[in-house]
């Protein structure tokens, strides 16, 4: 099957270019958690949203489908998602994490991040 095909009937199987339009890199620029995110999710493995938003944009390369973390945490991927104008869905064993995540997404879909990336910084939508 080509790389076309699978993008026609799956709507997957390639990542998509960044928003200024460059092709998805071999290396994801990311950072240690930042301190704000950390205050808003004390989850003990939460990802920061700037790794997290270049990753569920490449994710969806026709920007069509759901983003599905079915280890949600606190939530992060999903508020990654909600940033960049993408639908989710998440899913958590523990109900004191689901309830975290629930106040944490709101608060993490609208934080800057520090990188150097014009289109990491306000939700696209
Ligand atoms: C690595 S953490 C995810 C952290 C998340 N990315 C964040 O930034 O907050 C994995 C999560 O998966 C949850 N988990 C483990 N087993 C699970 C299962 N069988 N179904 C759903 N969630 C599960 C854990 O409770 C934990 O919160």
């Amino acid at each position: 099957m080509k790389l076309s095909d699978c993008l026609r009937e799956f709507q997957t199987g390639g990542l998509r270019c960044t928003p200024d339009d460059k092709p998805f890199g071999d290396v994801i620029l990311s950072e240690r958690t930042p301190q704000l995110e950390r205050d808003i999710a004390g989850h003990p493995s939460l990802k920061p949203q700037s790794f997290l938003r270049q990753v569920v944009h490449a994710a969806l390369p026709l920007g069509e489908g759901f983003i599905v973390d079915p280890f949600m945490g606190s939530g992060s991927t999903i508020a990654a998602a909600e940033a960049i104008g993408s639908h989710s869905i998440g899913i958590e064993r523990f109900f004191d994490y689901y309830e975290l995540s629930c106040v944490a997404i709101p608060k993490l879909l609208g934080v800057k991040t520090y990188l150097a990336k014009e289109w990491l910084q306000l939700p696209l939508i």
